[in-house]
């Protein structure tokens, strides 16, 4: 099904907004329950496509799951447990942080044999960089032209490494800390730049042995994990995008309740900040270490937009945001460049190519770089035109802001792709008109 959507330009957005469950959160929350010997009560689970495929892989791993509303009740089998489905395939539809995060579970598991596959757009997506560190840790790892899905986890006894990541990538990093707990000694990873810390914060919950030293963290080998029920906070980079309407349609003003503020989610708001936009709330503090998700409120209003220049250490903390700064620098006054962003190129679709061509269609004067791109704006609102989701959910959300924003209106191509992280999207957006 490939829905085409037409959003026309917009009055003010106005009103009160409740953005849908975190997803990272969500995703972390299923496979924490299911590595608990004690069942875990995950309350506002988000209810998408992606997380539901974390939900089934659990299942098949032989965890109970009752779902209730916005809560699951996850009855795990432990750490050290999921031989149930030993040679069966795990489907990880289009969710890349299952598909990244789940083998590091699987690489401690001696005797254990899971091959993992998805649609066809996670077959796009390398998994290398998660296949080498665990291999390195003892697992033996067999991919698809040695990087790609289907891939063939081999479990192990696991050893302890020492590990700098090669890419800026909380995926990456959650997996070495998963396979960690399951491995002798203590394993270490180094992270170039800050990237979201869902992983740290539940290990820290979970009163895991886990010692955090600037970009350097270090777990070791534990039993069994303790964890109190989980309340998955609002989805900042989902809510992203209604921020972004209600920056660029003029006269905007939305309250956006119950959205998780943890610093290492809210690189977006701070670059829409200088760049003009009218955001008030109670960020957490950068460089904060904590166990707990903060949550909050933002009141964001539209102002008159400037160009600005996001520097690589920025990127990991406005990763799944970065298009929207494309798109508020196509309306702002002068330059906005996004450098250090080469991983773009491997998300749901290539988003560099994506955003450049898709915001070019609609009028911007916008190029591509290897490492990112820089638009031109002239302080105006951009004409509009079709775009294309590109079976990407956050290329489909970006193409209806747009529309909002435009003078004579977007048509989306592929619309139902939001359903991967925000099924409710169009109606959340529309109720705000
Ligand atoms: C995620 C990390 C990011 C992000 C993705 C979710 C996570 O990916 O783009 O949407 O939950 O850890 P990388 O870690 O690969 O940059």
């Amino acid at each position: 099904m490939t829905a085409t959507v037409r959003f026309d330009p917009a009055g003010p957005l106005r009103g009160d907004y409740t953005p849908p469950a975190d997803k990272s959160i969500s995703h972390r929350a299923a496979l924490f329950g299911a590595m608990s010997d004690e069942p875990l009560t995950v309350d506002n689970y988000l209810d998408s496509e992606d997380t539901i495929s974390t939900l089934n892989a659990v299942r098949a791993l032989g965890a109970g799951v009752e779902r209730e509303g916005g809560r699951v009740l996850i009855r795990g089998v432990g750490l050290h447990a999921p031989l149930e489905a030993t040679g069966g395939l795990l489907d990880v539809g289009n969710a890349g942080t299952l598909m990244r995060l789940l083998p590091g579970w699987l690489a401690g598991q001696p005797g254990g044999v899971w091959t993992l596959d998805g649609d066809e757009t996670i077959r796009r997506r390398p998994v290398d960089r998660v296949a080498e560190p665990i291999r390195l840790m003892g697992a033996t790892v067999d991919a698809r032209e040695g990087r790609f899905p289907p891939f063939t986890v081999h479990g192990a006894s696991l050893t302890g490494i020492d590990y700098e990541l090669p890419v800026a990538s909380a995926q990456v990093k959650s997996c070495v800390l998963i396979a960690g707990m399951m491995a002798s000694g203590s394993t270490t990873v180094q992270e170039g730049a800050p990237s979201r810390d869902h992983t740290e914060r539940l290990l820290r919950r979970a009163r895991v042995p886990f010692e955090q030293d600037g970009l350097r963290m270090t777990v070791a080998q534990v039993d069994e994990l303790e964890l109190d029920p989980v309340v998955v906070p609002g989805d900042p980079s989902s809510a992203a995008f209604v921020v972004a309407a209600a920056i660029l349609v003029g006269g905007s003003r939305v309250v956006v309740k119950d959205v998780g503020l943890n610093w290492t989610r809210t690189g977006f708001l701070r670059i829409a900040e200088r760049m003009g936009a009218v955001i008030v709330g109670d960020l957490e503090e950068p460089g904060t270490q904590a166990a707990e998700e903060p949550l909050g409120e933002l009141d964001v209003a539209s102002g008159p937009l400037e160009g600005t220049v996001v520097e690589p250490d920025e990127v990991p903390l406005a990763i799944d945001e970065l298009t929207l700064v494309a798109l508020l620098g196509a309306h702002a006054e002068g330059e906005t460049v996004v450098r250090g962003a080469e991983e773009l190129r491997l998300k749901e679709s290539d988003r560099i190519a994506g955003v450049v061509e898709g915001l070019r269609g609609l009028g911007a004067d916008i190029d591509a770089t290897p490492d990112g791109f820089i638009v031109r704006g002239g302080g105006s609102p951009l004409r509009g035109g079709t775009i294309e989701a590109r079976g990407d959910h956050r290329m489909a959300m970006l193409g209806a802001v747009a529309g909002l924003a435009s003078t004579e209106g977007v048509e989306v191509v592929g619309m139902d792709a939001a359903g991967v992280s925000y099924p409710g999207f169009e109606d959340d957006l529309r109720a705000l008109l």
